[in-house]
């Protein structure tokens, strides 16, 4: 579980993600497209080119279901609750490309914010991504 210097760490830079939820997100799923190209196969009706506007909407849908985990970070679970009803039963995403996408998400954030990314905050983030997928794949079963 997120202890209180995790939650101070993702509180100090998440708005600096939260303020451009667009442009970061999009990234990240971009970033997830290119590595991991299996992960395209959920959304066969998106333009896959960078910065598509399906990618940057969908983006900072991501980005800002994050926003709100953040300010409700001793219930992920039950902040992400409909959220995870989506990913298992609509969308049945590989509980696998959590991990997938919460790794593209860390890559988009310490390539833009270098300074505030250091090793503490990486774990504090590194918690908080694995907490929202424990969250949305609470339900496969
Ligand atoms: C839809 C968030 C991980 C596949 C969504 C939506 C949100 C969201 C907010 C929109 C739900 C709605 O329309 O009401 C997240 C978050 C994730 C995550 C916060 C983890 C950090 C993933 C992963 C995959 C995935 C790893 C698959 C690789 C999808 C698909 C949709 C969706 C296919 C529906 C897209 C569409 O056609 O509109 N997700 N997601 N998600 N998600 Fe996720």
């Amino acid at each position: 579980a997120l202890n209180a210097d995790d939650k101070a760490h993702v509180q100090a830079i998440w708005p600096s993600v939260a303020s451009h939820p667009d442009q970061y997100g999009g990234e990240a799923l971009y970033r997830m497209f290119v590595s991991s190209p299996q992960t395209k196969t959920y959304f066969p009706n998106f333009d896959m080119h960078k910065d598509s506007p399906q990618i940057l909407a969908h983006g900072k849908k991501v980005v800002n279901a994050l926003t709100e985990a953040s300010k409700h970070m001793d219930d992920i679970d039950g902040a992400l609750s409909k959220l995870s009803d989506l990913h298992a039963y609509d969308m049945r995403v590989d509980p696998g490309n959590f991990k997938i996408l919460a790794h593209h998400i860390l890559v988009t954030i310490a390539t833009h914010f270098p300074d505030k990314f250091d090793c503490l905050t990486h774990q504090a983030l590194d918690k908080f991504l694995a907490a929202v997928g424990t969250a949305l794949t609470s339900k496969y079963r």
